[in-house]
């Protein structure tokens, strides 16, 4: 054949087959019988392997995986790929409507449902209708490259529908799932092969697409639902549902039960109408998710630190099943809190193998009247550890006795001290669970981001007595390192880089780090900003924390705690005495601190600055934004469309900016 010919043999086939493709794993339409595809695709593979220079990296052929790699490699997302507030009942909903409507200053708002798929989720990029890398979620910022793996899907198209007026650049967001007669089978054969079985479709959806072999995660039946357009070159479209069409006409694979819903109601029978469906689809979902439908709404909405304010999770009721309690085991946390743990025999609830149940505390054990050898009932709610309900009582059980806490901690045998429902172990400093927790928590994400302090290195670094306190992470030395189990020259360097670096700390991660009761990642942002420097948070009194607004009671008193136990502040005084600085956190400029104090609240819309922006803007500066009128707001910004808040405002005498002037306000200060 001459070459011209054969490019248009090979281009044709190509195209003949991704139309089979699509019509057999997306639209569930054959038009051919198999035996005709695996014809064509012979043939392809035949013409390719004769012509390997004129194989590309969209032939079908290239499904069937590559050579191995080391390692997966880190891409950056081009947008936050975020995660979603979940809600469990009617009145959540309801409540989550009232608050969109409040928001947005709207009497009515219509949204999208689609099922909640029990997958991963994965980033797709294509670029002039070509796929060129996708990506696993990771820590929402940074995921894993899968593309190869991902070319493996069936069901993802290499390239999207020509002529269907694709943009040029696409990211799309979707869910890559097992469906369950498949997921049997593959358990099947991994147990006659003497391999472990999968826990549940959503481990072996997550096991298949993450292999460094890709013809493994070809050998594997996964699927994939896009559900979001996260970027698109070219103008957006004006709904979700749109969205969700305009992906469909490019050929890729979305919700096939998606609903548009005028009002919360017609969402409220959607979810009764799924969930009553649910145990009849062939995949695992667990639960409808709801997207407020106008995107010009969703970017007045905007984001939390992880969440869109747009769209919730709403979950379907949890499934139970009756097992066993074999044993009752406690176990110690970060803070000492003693958790009494069910030990069952393994049951499988809604697709998952549990073997342990938490039964939170004494009282709700003994309020559940929960024993040894009891037959109960466990119940697991979407990614929440799974609990133990309550008790089925068996006719003439003979029943041990009841459960008792201990009186000295299971680890390191302190004595066990009672506070309400709850116990802990008093030896703070000598637990080694509580050390673990200590650290680990400390040298986390959140916190001071050592990379590479996970939890095996750090429960090997507390067992061999290399670290007992914070500030003994300071003083490892290499060869130290080194006699640890796993650990290289390469990466005993790179850790002890990671160390030093964590030297430098902004005061919010510093204060989170420190693992004090119920200051998470927000509380000690509040502390940073209200406060300013450790100093003045070491100095400051039970009554001085509860002045700021974000700072109830309770936090107060656990703060007051805390800065009052001697061990606690000689902690951090030994952390400073070993190098670690405060410094102000990257990205916080010269406007810090203008607009202190000062409240905000935002009507209509803005032109110039999404609300996200403008809120950071306004938050970098040290003021903070309401969602309400009252008599203590400064300043209501009003932009196109302004709603009711700006009667509101006026009638109270708040200061009213325009856009340009909030602009002018930010740049240089009232
Ligand atoms: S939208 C910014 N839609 O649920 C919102 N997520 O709990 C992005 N998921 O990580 C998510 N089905 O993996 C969306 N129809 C659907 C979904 C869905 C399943 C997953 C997704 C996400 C998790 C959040």
């Amino acid at each position: 054949m001459a070459a011209d010919h054969i490019q248009k043999r090979l281009t044709a086939l190509r195209d003949e087959i991704r139309r089979h493709d699509f019509l057999y794993y997306v639209k569930d339409k054959p038009e051919i019988s198999d035996g005709a595809y695996d014809h064509l695709f012979r043939e392809l593979i035949e013409l390719e392997q004769a012509h390997p220079e004129l194989i590309t990296a969209d032939s079908p052929t290239q499904r069937v995986g590559a050579a191995p790699l080391s390692e997966l490699a880190k891409v950056r997302h081009e947008q936050p790929m975020l995660s979603l507030d979940s809600i469990l009942d009617r009145e959540e909903v309801l409540a989550f409507d009232q608050r969109m409507k409040r928001e947005l200053e709207e009497t009515a708002v219509d949204y999208t449902a689609e099922p909640k798929y029990d997958g991963l989720s994965v980033e797709l990029v294509y670029d002039r209708g070509i796929f060129v890398r996708g990506a696993t979620r990771g820590d929402g910022m940074v995921g894993e490259d899968v593309t190869v793996n991902l070319r493996t899907i069936r069901s993802l198209p290499l390239q999207l529908a020509p002529r269907s007026g694709f943009p040029d650049h696409l990211v799309a967001r979707g869910e890559v799932y097992m469906r369950l007669d498949d997921f049997q089978a593959l358990n099947r054969r991994m147990t006659e092969q003497g391999e472990e079985a999968f826990a549940n479709p959503r481990n072996a959806a997550a096991g298949s697409l993450r292999q460094l072999d890709s013809t493994i995660t070809a050998a594997r039946p996964l699927v994939v639902t896009c559900y979001e357009i996260m970027a698109q070159s070219g103008a957006a479209l004006p709904t979700h549902w749109e969205e969700l069409d305009a992906l469909a006409a490019w050929g890729l694979p979305v919700p096939f039960l998606r609903r548009r819903c005028p009002s919360i109601e017609e969402v409220v029978a959607y979810h009764h109408e799924t969930e009553a469906i649910r145990d009849s689809l062939p995949y695992e979902i667990d639960g409808v998710v709801v997207k407020v439908d106008q995107r010009s709404r969703q970017e007045r909405l905007g984001f939390k630190s992880r969440s869109p304010r747009w769209a919730v999770a709403y979950k379907f009721t949890p499934r139970k099943e009756i097992t066993v309690v074999e044993d009752i085991a406690v176990s110690v946390g970060r803070t000492g809190t003693l958790t009494p743990l069910a030990l069952l025999r393994p049951v499988e609830v809604g697709g998952v193998t549990i073997s342990r149940a938490t039964l939170h505390n004494a009282d709700e054990v003994a309020r559940k009247d929960i024993r040894v050898g009891d037959t109960v009932k466990v119940e697991r709610a979407g990614d929440v550890i799974p609990a133990v309900s309550e008790r089925v009582p068996v006719p003439g059980e003979q029943r041990a006795e009841p459960f008792r806490m201990p009186d000295h901690c299971p680890v390191c045998r302190s004595a066990v001290a009672r506070e309400g429902a709850y116990y802990y172990c008093t030896g703070q400093a000598v637990c080694g669970a509580q050390i673990k927790g200590a650290i680990e928590h400390f040298a986390s994400k959140a916190a001071l981001a050592i990379d590479g302090m996970g939890r095996k290195t750090v429960a090997q670094l507390v067992d061999q007595g290399l670290v007992r306190s914070l500030a003994d992470l300071y003083k490892l030395s290499k060869p130290q390192l080194l006699d640890l189990e796993g650990f290289a020259e390469k990466s005993a360097t790179l850790l002890l880089e990671a160390i030093e670096r964590s030297k430098q700390v902004s005061l919010d991660r510093f204060l989170m780090g420190l693992g004090i009761r119920q200051v998470g990642q927000h509380i000690a942002k509040v502390l940073a900003r209200e406060l300013g420097t450790l100093a003045e948070i070491m100095a400051a009194d039970e009554a001085r924390f509860n002045q700021i607004r974000e700072i109830g009671p309770e936090i107060s008193a656990s703060l007051a705690s805390y800065f009052s136990e001697p061990q606690n502040r000689a902690v951090i005084q030994d952390l400073l005495g070993h190098g670690l600085r405060i410094v102000e956190e990257e990205g916080a400029r010269g406007g810090a601190g203008s607009l202190a104090g000062k409240t905000f609240v935002f009507t209509g819309g803005l032109s110039a600055f999404t609300r996200d922006d403008a809120k950071r803007l306004v938050e970098e500066r040290g003021a903070r934004v309401s969602s309400s009128v009252s008599k203590k707001t400064s300043y209501i910004v009003a932009g196109q469309e302004p709603g009711s808040k700006l009667d509101q405002a006026r009638k109270l005498g708040v200061r009213v900016l325009s856009e340009q002037e909030f602009a002018d306000l930010i740049e240089a200060g009232p």
